[in-house]
């Protein structure tokens, strides 16, 4: 054992901490907005800016008001949004999902006139749209793989004729990337990336984002189709079936609590990882710093590095335009 008082330490790895200078030539992550997605909620409706009692600083818009926003945005450096919709109308299947009409077609119509540059990736679900909150067509109480299935291929095909750029199925049922990549395929939008969420826990985390688009299960809950919190092993099930079925970008959500999810999946992929810091990471931080009990940037900043760390190469985050000023403030460098 080495002598505590023994002028022979083996090394001094505080020599390269001693100014901000040093610290920062040696970070080993540092952000950049192009990794950043900021995730949106659209409603039905006119001159609408409901703020998410859950969720500070983020809203539900309607059209004609989420306009000036994404001007704001796109000023601020962010490129990209993940666009939820919040209907008017529910049904059981969720049929406004596919509608020419949807939230979702209307809102990426105007904003692709508006802002060609924009990148709209869709969120590809349907507890948002459905009566009994679930994410599909129910059967004796539980998702029905496969005719929710044949479902999702005409919400695709509803979004990306309406202009969107990337889709993200967030449904959990197996086979929907292959069904989505061959419907893409066959009609001609061989092109569209798919971001799926392959790692998809059943989790607590997600309360604050129901609240924002009502979508809570009305009877029973999302155990059957999203992931057990307890397991890894699976998640690499669950990835190599996506890869095989054709996915771009692979996703872990959420993301503060399985961090070991994102460095397993790091080590066996070779595609692009995003991880989504979801509402309830990000309601924590809001509540916690609005009373004063911990720091909002530095904890923000401390979080969102640690999906750096663990092997995210994207980040989707309300964070967004938070980290946007920071960046802005620091010339950039983070
Ligand atoms: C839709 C969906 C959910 C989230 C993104 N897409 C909720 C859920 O599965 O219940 C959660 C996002 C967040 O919490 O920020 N299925």
């Amino acid at each position: 054992m080495m002598d505590i008082k023994s002028k022979n330490l083996l090394d001094r790895p505080r020599r390269l901490r001693q100014n901000m200078t040093l610290r920062k030539m040696v970070s080993e992550n540092h952000f950049h907005l192009d990794e950043f997605i900021y995730p949106m909620f659209v409603i039905d409706g006119n001159k609408i800016k409901n703020e998410i009692p859950s969720m500070p600083g983020i809203y539900q818009w309607s059209i004609d008001m989420i306009v000036s926003e994404i001007d704001a945005i796109i000023n601020m450096g962010i490129s990209k949004i993940l666009l939820f919709g919040v209907p008017e109308n529910k049904d059981e299947q969720g049929s406004a999902t596919w509608s020419d009409d949807g939230i979702i077609q209307k809102t990426v119509r105007k904003l692709k006139h508006e802002f060609p540059e924009l990148y709209i990736i869709s969120d590809v679900c349907f507890c948002g749209y459905t009566d009994h909150g679930h994410c599909g067509v129910l059967q004796d109480g539980d998702l029905h793989n496969d005719m929710t299935l044949s479902n999702v291929s005409k919400q695709v095909l509803s979004h990306v004729s309406a202009g969107v750029d990337m889709v993200a199925p967030s449904l959990m049922i197996d086979g929907m990337v292959g069904e989505i990549r061959s419907t893409l395929d066959g009609n001609g939008f061989s092109q569209i990336p798919i971001m799926s969420y392959s790692v998809k826990y059943a989790s607590s985390f997600y309360g604050p984002f129901r609240e924002a688009v009502d979508s809570s299960p009305k009877i029973g809950d999302r155990k059957t189709y999203q992931m057990d919190p307890a397991n890894r092993r699976e998640a690499l099930k669950e990835v190599e079936l996506d890869l095989m079925e054709g996915a771009d970008i692979i996703m872990v959500k959420p993301a503060l609590s399985y961090l070991d999810i994102i460095r397993d999946i790091k080590q066996i992929c070779n595609v692009p990882i995003a991880c989504y810091n979801v509402s309830g990471e990000y309601s924590m931080v809001k509540a916690s710093a609005n009373k004063g009990w911990l720091d909002h940037d530095e904890v923000m900043v401390e979080m969102l590095l640690s999906m750096k760390r663990a092997g995210a190469d994207i980040i989707i985050s309300y964070f967004a335009k938070d980290i946007a000023k920071i960046l802005r403030d620091s010339h950039g460098i983070r």
